[in-house]
């Protein structure tokens, strides 16, 4: 039809509006589509949440026709992060026991790498520090690797001064164990114990740094998810959080979606389920605002 021959034939700079019903644009044929279009540089806008026209309620909403002119104009505009320098973890650390076995968890990388993606496509010049995540470097993106939390430490201090956005969403260990064994350790014994020492707080030391860039952590939690969230945020010294419940299986950890809060001084605001993508759109331009407000 018109519409797609035109649109393949384009060269333009795309954006789409999505309006459907709420059950057809939670479908995983539609989200799967959708990121198929944001991997080729299609900007989306939208959907809103609300009332739809056949009586559901929820996300499908065409954006408001005025709105939609504004974000159309905003095309034009400088993007969100132009100029800025973004220092992102991802992924989950290993702390090794032996040379065979070591101590992680269940983090993909799939929300870090999102948020670099993100980043990248608002501007920024990027720098994605992972740990060991099966996934591919997003395209213009710089990614160092590395495996354990002190060695995520280090490529972060490294460049924190060169930094304007920290984003941690890495998963890292808390603890260690104190001693790596240099050889495998045989089973000799019924039972065995591991001391574990405390890794540094990545986080804690980024905000902490002279040169200190806009720092925004997770807050993974599996209950009282705000409150504990808004500790961290005051403990840590941190400008904003986003609270992540990981108790629930379809968001979290290793999900392809993810719902989650963002909190900061004066500020709450709920992200609805999505596709860790767009969510990683949404929170970059949330937070692009918080740094200049
Ligand atoms: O990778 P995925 O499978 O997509 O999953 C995404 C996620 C669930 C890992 C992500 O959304 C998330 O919640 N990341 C934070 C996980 C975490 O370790 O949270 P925490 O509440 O334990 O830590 C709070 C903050 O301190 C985090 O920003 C963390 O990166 C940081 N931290 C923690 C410990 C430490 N030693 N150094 C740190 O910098």
């Amino acid at each position: 039809d018109l519409l797609s021959t035109l649109w393949l034939a384009c060269q333009a700079k795309k954006a789409v509006a999505p309006a459907m019903n709420q059950a057809m644009w939670a479908d995983a044929a539609t989200l799967a589509n959708m990121d198929v279009l944001r991997q080729r540089g299609v900007t989306v806008l939208g959907p809103a949440a609300g009332e739809q026209a056949c009586g559901d309620v929820g996300l499908g909403r065409m954006l408001e026709p005025t709105e939609l002119a504004d974000l159309a104009e905003a095309q034009f505009q400088g993007r969100a992060l132009d100029g800025k320098r973004v220092l992102i973890t991802a992924g989950p650390t290993r702390e090794a026991i032996d040379p065979v076995r070591y101590i992680s968890n269940h983090s993909s990388g799939k929300m870090g790498y999102a948020l670099a993606r993100a980043a990248c496509d608002a501007g920024a010049s990027v720098v994605l520090v992972s740990g060991p995540v099966a996934l591919p470097c997003p395209e213009g993106v710089e990614r160092v690797d590395v495996s354990s939390a002190q060695e995520m430490y280090d490529a972060v201090m490294q460049r924190v001064a060169r930094t304007d956005l920290f984003i941690g969403c890495a998963a890292v260990a808390d603890y260690r164990p104190a001693q790596a064994v240099e050889q495998k350790i045989k089973k000799n014994a019924e039972t065995m114990q591991i001391e574990l020492v405390r890794n540094p707080d990545i986080i804690s030391a980024v905000a902490g740094a002279e040169k200190r860039p806009f720092t925004v952590g997770f807050a993974a939690e599996t209950q009282d998810v705000i409150s504990y969230a808004r500790g961290k945020l005051e403990r840590k010294n941190l400008d904003a959080i986003i609270a992540n419940d990981v108790s629930d299986a379809g968001i979290g950890f290793n999900s392809d979606q993810n719902e989650v809060v963002l909190l900061a001084a004066g500020l709450e605001q709920a992200l609805p389920r999505m596709g860790k993508q767009q969510l990683a759109t949404t929170l970059i331009d949330r937070l692009a605002h918080c740094m200049a407000s």
